[in-house]
This record gives C-alpha cells, structure tokens and sequence, in this order.
C-alpha cells in the first residue's frame, strides 16, 4: 500500500473509531464516577478496612490545628481541662468542683458555668456550607418532622451529637428553611472545631449529654461521625468491635439536658434530634418530662454496624410510656450514605393515626433534595 492508499483506507475508517473511543471513554468516566461514589460513601460510614479508614482519619485530623494533644487507649485520654487551657476557658476548677459533688441538674452554679463558659452564641457571619443548594441534609428526619409541624416557622431545636453539622445534620434543614433557632451539641473537639466553621445561626456547645441526672466528666472515644461515650463495659466492648482503639480519647464535660435547657432559658424543644451512638436511652432518663416540654424527636437506635433492635425497643417502650408516639422509622438507604434507622417519636397531639412505627420507605421520596 502506497501513502495515497493507506490515508483513504484510514480516512474511511475515521468515524467508526471516533464512535467506538467515545463509548469506550464514556465507560470508563461512569465506572470511575460510580467507583468513586461507592468508595466515598464507604469511608464516610467506616465500612472500609480499618487501614483504609485510618488513613481517611488522619487526612481529617490534619484539617485541625494541632493542638500538641498525643493520646491512645493506653494513655488514658486528653484532659478536659487541656482543652480548657488551649480555648482560654479558667473553668476546670469550677467543673470538677460540680462534679464532685454531682451538682443537681438544677444547681444555679452549673446553669451560671454552662451559660457563662459553654454556650457559644450563634455565628453572625454568613453561612460556609459545602453544599448550600441541598434542602434536606438529613436522611429524610427533617422533611418528615416537617409535614407534622405544618412548615411551621421559628421553632427550636437540639441536635445531639451535631458530628460536622452538615451533611446527615437532622437540623439544618429548620435553621435554613424554616427560620429556627437551636441548640447544637457536639461533644468531640476535632469534630466541634469543624462545625464551627460552617457559620450555624444556631447555639453551640462543646459537651455531651450527661447519661446520668448531674454532671460528669466522661472518655469519649473520637471515631468522627460514631464518636461515643466509653463508660460502661458494654462501650468498651462496642469500641473493640469497630477497631477504634487507637482512636485518641478525650475527656468531655457532659452535662444533663435540663441544665443545658435551663442555661439557654428554654421550656420546649421542638424537635430533638438525638444520635449519640447507643447511649440513647440513658440520656433520655435523665429527663424530667413533666418539667419542660418535647414536641417531637428522632433517635438513632438502629445502625447496621450494632446489634440494636433491644436499644430500639428499649427507648421505644420508655418514650410511650411518657406520652410520645412512635410514629415512623427513617431509614437505612445505603444509596444515599444513610445507613442508620432513626425512631421517630411525636407528642400524642401531633402523631398522625394512619402512620404507625414502621419503615418509611426512601427517605428522598418526600422531596427531590435540590431546589
Ligand atoms: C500509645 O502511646 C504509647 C506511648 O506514647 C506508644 O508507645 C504506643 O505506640 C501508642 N500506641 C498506639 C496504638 O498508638
Ligand atoms: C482561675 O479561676 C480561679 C478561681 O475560680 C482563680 O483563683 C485563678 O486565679 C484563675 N486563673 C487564671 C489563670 O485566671
Ligand atoms: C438566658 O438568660 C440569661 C439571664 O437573663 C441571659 O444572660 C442569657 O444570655 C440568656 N441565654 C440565652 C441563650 O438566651
């Protein structure tokens, strides 16, 4: 074959390899997306080897400053009042006074250290969210809640833990599109250092809930997004489980809801988003019901990592018998990187008749999740 020849032979063929790079090429650009997706999802919720997970935690805990803080299991873990010392706060000595003496929930000095030292006020600069198209950010609690309240408008909230206060936030949903006003808690410095920077028009507080009815100083063991209280052997346990042991600990200051609703001179709550990884019915204990009023609420009782239909069936049993409704059980989808059930529970006079506490399918089905 002369040139001539070759260059019509490769000038016929021209477009048949044109077609055939483009599907091959489009091929590979939807694997690589999916592989991506699938793989991102994954490290979000610890379902990667623990090597793969670790190297994801450490990325992330290079996104803090450093705060000279070196801790393992076998260290014990980072001091309260370290932190204490590093944010500026001369409050060790009060705390550990209350602790001590295992301050009543109503102990104006407790209320006076929690108002004075912990609540941080609202961001007054604008919003720094990642995604701040999406409606919901929730696994589907927000737009849930939100049909029993009508959209109403300038409600209150608490979310318990806030973990980073965006994506899976069960609250952000009411403060941007609703108007409310809130309470985030979120015990995990790492964690709180970055919610703080998404600029939340709501309060926050670096602690956790007290699992008993005074304050105390707990471990907490900082798996990010499953961070969670290491008191009792069962939490020890739980921690082996998930190979988070070389996980740092700090020690956290919990204090009991109604202090902290008593330091923010609040009577209701609106909507209680509660998820501190199996630690739920012990926080709801320490609650006195008939003193201030909770309108409706979600907790994470079910994840896919726990054996936890006992813990659900547990709160469930003990929120009806103080007058809640579970009216609806949110959850897992997997596609959508939520792979826990959250319980719903309403006040009597808000639960619907017709739902009953059973999966509700898709929690995207309520809305398409862009707007
Ligand atoms: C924990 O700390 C000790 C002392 O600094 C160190 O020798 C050990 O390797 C650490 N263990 C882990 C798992 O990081
Ligand atoms: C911290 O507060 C205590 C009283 O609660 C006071 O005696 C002490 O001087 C304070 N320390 C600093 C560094 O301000
Ligand atoms: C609660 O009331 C006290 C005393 O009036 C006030 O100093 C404080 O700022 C209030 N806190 C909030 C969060 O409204």
């Amino acid at each position: 074959m002369d040139l001539q020849n070759r260059y019509k032979w490769f000038s016929s063929k021209l477009p048949r390899i044109f077609i055939m790079l483009t599907v091959v090429g489009l091929g590979i650009c939807s694997v690589y997306i999916f592989v991506i997706y699938r793989v991102e999802s994954a490290i979000k919720f610890n379902l990667l080897s623990k090597k793969n997970t670790e190297s994801v935690f450490n990325f992330l805990q290079k996104l803090v400053p450093n705060l000279g803080f070196q801790s393992n299991s076998s260290l014990g873990s980072v001091p309260d009042s370290k932190w204490n010392e590093y944010m500026g706060l001369n409050v060790t000595g009060k705390l550990n006074l209350l602790v001590r003496e295992k301050a009543s929930m109503t102990d104006p000095r407790l209320i006076d250290l929690i108002r004075k030292y912990y609540i941080e006020p609202p961001a007054e600069k604008p919003y720094a969210l990642k995604n701040p198209v999406t409606l919901d950010y929730s696994c589907g609690q927000s737009s849930y809640i939100d049909r029993f309240f009508n959209s109403m408008e300038n409600g209150f909230f608490i979310e318990a833990g806030a973990w980073l206060g965006e994506y899976a936030s069960t609250s952000l949903f009411f403060e941007k599109s609703r108007g409310w006003s809130g309470l985030l808690i979120e015990p995990n410095p790492e964690n709180f250092l970055q919610l703080k920077k998404l600029n939340r028009k709501a309060f926050h507080i670096r602690a956790c809930l007290s699992t008993h009815p005074f304050p105390v100083l707990l471990k907490l063991n900082s798996a990010s997004d499953m961070s969670r209280i290491v008191e009792r052997r069962e939490d020890e346990q739980w921690v082996q489980e998930h190979n988070f042991e070389n996980k740092p600990y700090y020690e956290v200051p919990c204090f009991p809801l109604y202090s902290i609703m008593l330091a923010m001179n609040r009577s209701s709550i609106d909507y209680f988003g509660l998820d501190v990884e199996g630690n739920e019915l012990l926080v709801l204990q320490t609650i006195p019901f008939n003193d201030f009023d909770i309108k409706s609420l979600s907790a994470e009782c079910l994840n896919m990592n726990d054996k936890g239909r006992d813990h659900a069936v547990a709160v469930k049993t003990y929120l009806e018998s103080k007058g809640f409704i579970c009216n609806g059980v949110i959850g897992p989808n997997p596609i959508h990187g939520c792979f826990a059930e959250d319980l719903v529970f309403l006040k009597k006079d808000l639960a619907s008749k017709e739902l009953k506490c059973e999966l509700v399918k898709s929690p995207f089905s309520f809305w398409d999740n862009k707007r």
